[in-house]
């Protein structure tokens, strides 16, 4: 498949960022499970072929259609040893997970579209399905599989590796005024719809918390203003997100809802270790917000309905930032922390071919009217702008050394 014009005009905008040359050296290899992407020498940031077959040993192969820069073919892509970036980081660990569901357990085979690709409570990626399903406490439909640690939307906030949501309530204060619930569509289907945004809508109402803890990372670690400012900015581009989210799942719902408290305890921790905060930030930042930007395009692109637009409009241009943001903080980190940081964040990118947000996702070709995506979409998506954004930014990053970060202006707003 050939690289979009989005990809590579994203992948320009995060080189920008991270204070990175567009220009990757000769041989620099990306891969994401069957895919593989090349630079050559001299070749503009445009310029890329992709190829599907094995990553592992040398390999070369070519395919037809459209490709590369230009429109030009497809050209050979030769395979060898990756470089900058370490993919695999071996298999995930095996684990038992149960669901409460109504209704008969999915068979094994339908249980990744009926149940995944998160784990019950959204807290893993589910990378493969082994056994099941299992009878579990409280009948509830239980499977073995091998699965990673984290699914969130967009930044999550984590504690113990596990992100935190507020749960949702009545709430005027939120949503707003209420839009007219779509009369076309069933009763079901708008359910579906609620249920879906006041999903997003809870994971964008946890980002606000995961950027002040950001900001405060960045100050403890004695980070530059541009970053401490667009942090700052994060947070506050969230509160809108949340809101906008949480109004959508109430003109579907009917209903005013909004966020019960968001459970904190009684003491937010810190990461204060250079390392260790890149290596976040290269797992909820340059992975999952950069994810989350393509994934809430391709919903702009199938939407046709004006308040779901407008939302998603607004969406993808600040998490386009927030991603800037991490890939600058990333940059910087290395710039201060030397070779430390970065085999921090080598090691954080080596599971980058895994990871995955949790979209929710439709069955119901009528939703992506109203942003939801199929299963196939969110995966195609995500497994695209992994392999033609974020593993080739990766080595560039890893592979240079990063200038000063560059913020784009608007952030420092
Ligand atoms: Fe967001
Ligand atoms: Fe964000």
């Amino acid at each position: 498949m050939a690289p979009t014009n989005f990809s590579a005009r994203f992948r320009s905008r995060l080189l920008r960022a991270a204070g990175l040359s567009a220009i990757v050296a000769p041989t620099l290899l990306a891969a994401c499970a069957d895919k593989v992407t090349v630079f050559g020498p001299g070749e503009d940031d445009d310029a890329t072929s992709t190829s599907s077959g094995g990553a592992s040993g040398p390999t070369s192969s070519s395919s037809g259609g459209d490709g590369g820069h230009g429109g030009s073919p497809t050209t050979v892509v030769t395979v060898t040893n990756t470089t900058g970036v370490t993919t695999g980081g071996g298999a995930p660990p095996t684990q038992v997970l149960c669901w409460e569901i109504d209704g008969p357990c999915p068979s094994l085979q339908a249980a990744p579209n009926a149940l995944g690709p998160c784990g019950p409570d959204f807290n893993y990626w589910i990378d493969s399905w082994i056994d099941g399903p299992f009878s579990g406490p409280n009948g509830a439909c239980c499977y073995e599989v091998e699965a990673y640690a984290g699914c969130g939307v967009g930044r999550p906030y984590l504690e113990h590796d596990a992100p935190v949501v507020a749960s949702l309530v009545a709430s005027p204060d939120w949503p707003g005024a209420l839009g007219e619930a779509p009369s076309e569509l069933s009763e079901n289907l708008r359910a579906a719809l609620a249920e879906a945004w006041a999903h997003d809508a809870a994971h964008e109402h946890a980002s606000v918390a995961s950027f002040a803890r950001v900001a405060l990372e960045l100050m403890a670690l004695g980070a530059p203003p541009e970053l401490i400012a667009a942090a700052h900015r994060a947070a506050r581009d969230e509160v809108e997100h949340a809101r906008l989210c949480y109004a959508l799942a109430s003109r579907f719902r009917g209903e005013a809802v909004g966020p019960g408290p968001l459970p904190l305890g009684d003491s937010v921790p810190l990461t204060t270790s250079l390392a260790a905060m890149a290596a976040a930030t290269v797992a909820e930042g340059c992975i999952g917000e950069t994810l989350a930007v393509a994934v809430a395009r391709a919903q702009l692109e199938a939407a046709t309905d004006p308040e779901v637009r407008a939302a998603l409009a607004t969406i993808v241009e600040d998490e386009s930032r927030h991603a800037e943001l991490a890939w600058s903080t990333v940059a910087w980190a290395i710039r201060t922390g030397g070779d430390e940081v970065r085999r921090a964040v080598e090691e954080a990118f080596a599971h980058a071919e895994h990871r995955r947000l949790e979209v929710v996702t439709t069955a119901a070709p009528a939703l992506s009217a109203y942003g939801r995506l199929s299963a196939e979409a969110a995966e195609a998506v995500q497994r695209q702008t992994l392999a033609e954004v974020i593993l080739p930014c990766a080595s560039s990053l890893l592979r240079e050394q990063p200038r000063r970060a560059r913020i784009a202006p608007a952030a420092r707003a």
